[in-house]
Order: structure tokens, then sequence, then C-alpha cells
């Protein structure tokens, strides 16, 4: 097996079940400099799934086989997608027999949406396991670990500064283990000058066919998409995932949300029309008039009231519903009301902004973000580990909204 140039770092023991390390030292135990390179890679790789996975953890896996070097290699792209074993296992295919698998977390154990790695890892003949991070995952535990070692696999956990870039990956997926309610990505499409729409009311595309594409991904593994009622009743839209390569395997159409304090959703909407189909949950308020909600109801929309302050719906208590419900990554498509109060309430995790190379100007277009605003630049929301990249004529800039703002 390719060992690099021999040099070998204190850098890495032996993992116990449990990811805790058994402190006795041999040389086996210790990471050379191209486990070092590789597991980097892995971290590198894993950083690749960030804005898709949440609140899944990023994970990267390199699988290298002796002289043939890296056989196959891999990330988790996409929440409820496939891992990054899986991957980077089915890229290996026989040449993963004897291999060592470069993991930047602990490969787990327990059947989620997808089966376990570990067992993948063992199935395909894996002999080595080396990993950057633990999982924290209270469900998780040990287990995928346990599972290897049970089965002669080596096992090897990193120590010191590269456990430390594993872990770092995780603190989204620490942060979101602890909150009762779903990740939210908020997404929308804007002018040069910062505008989603000529004026209220008022609905059209901003941005071109490689941006609306990726957002059919992105509702495809989403668990939900939300909207608010001017944006259901500007755009009519289905908020369904329209992909070409149709729905990401193993996913359904993610239910339709709408924030809707008085039940204005027409009832002849394109929302209400696909009801049965995908699911449509509108949150309302004791504003609603009960003849309206049974007439919703009728065809087939489920209404939850979530009466909130200033006879507003209530956005925590329905994100709550509907993490209950076992929703945990919404898609919020707009607009700048709903996506300026989810922000003022700390209940926004990302934000992905398609930036168009048009001008929309005047008074009465619509900003992406509305609200009361901020005083001066030092209270201004900065995103964090912010991306960008061209879409055709398109800007898209991604970027994590600090826990606690
Ligand atoms: N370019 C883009 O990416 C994009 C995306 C989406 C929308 N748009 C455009 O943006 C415009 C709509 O945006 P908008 O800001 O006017 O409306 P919006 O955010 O879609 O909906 C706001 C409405 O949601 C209801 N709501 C329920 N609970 C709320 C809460 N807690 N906080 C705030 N609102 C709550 C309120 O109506 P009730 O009081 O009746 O409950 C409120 O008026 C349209 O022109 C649309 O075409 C553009």
């Amino acid at each position: 097996m390719r060992r690099g140039n021999g040099k070998r770092a204190r850098v890495g023991a032996r993992a116990g079940a449990g990811g805790s390390t058994r402190l006795s030292y041999d040389a086996r135990m210790l990471l050379s400099d191209h486990d070092v390179q590789r597991l980097r890679r892995a971290i590198a790789l894993a950083r690749k799934g960030r804005f898709q996975v949440e609140p899944n953890p990023p994970v990267g896996c390199v699988i290298e086989q002796g002289e043939a070097g890296i056989v196959g290699e891999s990330w988790h792209g996409a929440f409820g997608g496939p891992h990054a074993e899986v991957g980077a296992l089915a890229l290996a295919g026989d040449a993963a027999r004897g291999a060592t698998a470069y993991i930047s977390l602990a490969p787990c154990g327990v059947d989620g949406k997808t089966p376990p790695c570990a067992d993948a890892l063992v199935r395909a003949g894996v002999a080595r396991v080396i990993y950057a991070a633990g999982d924290p995952n209270p469900a998780e535990g040990g287990a995928g670990l346990a599972r290897l070692e049970a089965a002669g696999v080596e096992v090897v956990a990193a120590q010191g500064a590269l456990r430390g870039e594993g872990e770092a990956l995780l603190e989204r997926f620490r942060g979101s283990l602890a909150s009762r309610r779903p990740w939210v990505a908020l997404k929308w499409a804007m002018s040069l000058d910062g505008r989603i729409a000529p004026r209220r009311g008022v609905g059209g595309a901003i941005s071109g066919g490689r941006a609306h594409g990726l957002v059919h991904d992105w509702r495809g593994h989403a668990d939900a998409v939300a909207v608010g009622v001017e944006t259901a009743l500007a755009d009519d839209p289905r908020l369904t995932c329209r992909r070409q390569a149709g729905l990401p395997a193993g996913r359904a159409q993610p239910l339709r949300v709408v924030f809707d304090g008085s039940l204005r959703l027409p009832v002849d909407s394109r929302l209400v029309a696909g009801a049965g189909e995908s699911g449509l949950l509108v949150f309302t308020t004791a504003r609603a008039d009960a003849a309206r909600r049974r007439q919703l109801e009728e065809r087939g929309v489920r209404i939850v009231e979530v009466s909130g302050v200033e006879g507003r719906v209530d956005l925590a208590a329905a994100l709550a519903h509907l993490h209950a419900e076992g929703v945990r990554r919404v898609l919020a498509e707009g607009g700048a009301r709903i996506h300026g109060a989810l922000l003022r309430q700390g209940l926004a995790d990302q934000v992905s902004a398609f930036i168009s190379p048009m001008l929309l100007g005047g008074e009465d277009a619509v900003p992406a973000v509305e609200g009361s605003g901020i005083g001066s630049m030092d209270d201004a929301l900065r995103l964090e580990d912010v991306a960008w990249r061209g879409l055709g004529t398109d800007l898209l800039m991604q970027g994590y909204v600090p826990r606690g703002s």
C-alpha cells in the first residue's frame, strides 16, 4: 500500500467503540504524512456538500488501494441523498477490498434514511478506516465503529489539529441536533439592485434556466417548501420538484407550506389544485374565516392554527409543528416579509441568493428582505463561510446565518 514518504506524525490513535481513544501508542496507531494528506482531502470533499446537506453533517470519503492509489472518492452532496462512503465504494467497486477508507466523520452504524455506512464498508472488504471526527449524534453513539471493529476492520481516529478540522465541519450539525425546529434555508432571486419583484403582487422570473434547474433540485431534497401568502397570490406557484431527471432517488415531493394568517390563499390556486398529490399545509391564525377553512379542507388542504403576536402566524410554532411531523429541512422561497420575519426571529440558517444582471429600480420594487431595518452598518447581519459561483449570467451566493443572530 502506498504510504507517501513513510514519515509518521503523532496524530493518530486507535479508536475504541464510541469514538473514545485507547491511549496505547504503537507504530500502527500513528498516521503517516500520506494518511494525513488523504484525510485532508476527505475533509475538503466534505465541504462541497455545504449548504446542500444540512441539518446532516457534510462528509467526504476517499478510498485508496495500495499502488493503485485513489480508487474512489465522494461526498454527501444533498440532504436525503447517498452518503459519502456509499458513493466512494460504488466508484471503487472490487478495488475496495483490502483498501483504506479516509472519512471526515466516523461512519454511521444505525439505520437512517440510508442503510448504515459501516456495514457497506465491511461488505466491500475495506481493511482500514481512518476518520477525522467522531459522530456527535447520540442516536449514532459508537455503533458504526463497533460494527467495523467487530468485523476486524482496523479503525484509526485522527487526533489533534486534524480531528479539529473534522469537528469544525460539524458545528452546524451539533447546533441543529439541539434545536427542535427544522433547518431553514432561505432562497431568493434578485436583481443586481437587490430587488425580488418590480412591485408587490407582481411575479415573474428573475434568474435564468440554470438557477431554476438548481432550485428544482433543492426542492427535491427538501422535506418542505414554504412561502408567504403574498407570494402565493402573486406567483400562483406549484412549489413542486420538477427536475428534468425526475425526483431524486428515494425522495418524495416536498410538503408545500403557506403562511397565511387569514386564509387568503385562493381556492382555485395551483397550490390548492395539487393538495391531494403533494400535500399542502397552511398555517393560519384565529383571523381565518371558518367557511373559507372548510372550502380549503374539502380540497385536501391541511390547516393548522398557530396565532402569534399582532395576529401573525407564529413562525416558531409553525416550525416546531413541522419538526414534530418529521420535517428536517425547509426551503423558504419568499417573499420579503417572510424572509425578514424568519431572520428577525433567529429562525433562518442559511441564505442562497441568485443575483441577476438586471436592474429593477424604483421605490415600489420589493427588497429581498423586509423589516424594520438596522441603525448602522455595524448592525448588518453578515453571513458566514460564504461561497459563490456563476450560473450562466447569474451569480449564486450562499452563506450561513450566524447562530444567535
Ligand atoms: N424573486 C424571488 O425570489 C421572489 C420570491 C418570492 C416572492 N417574490 C415576490 O415577492 C412578493 C411577495 O413578497 P411579500 O414580502 O410581499 O410577501 P410574502 O413574504 O410572500 O408574504 C407575506 C405575507 O405572509 C403572511 N404572513 C403570515 N405570517 C407572517 C409572519 N409571521 N410574518 C410576516 N408575514 C406573515 C402575511 O399575510 P397575512 O397577514 O394575511 O397573514 C404577509 O403579508 C411578490 O411580488 C412575489 O412575486 C419574489
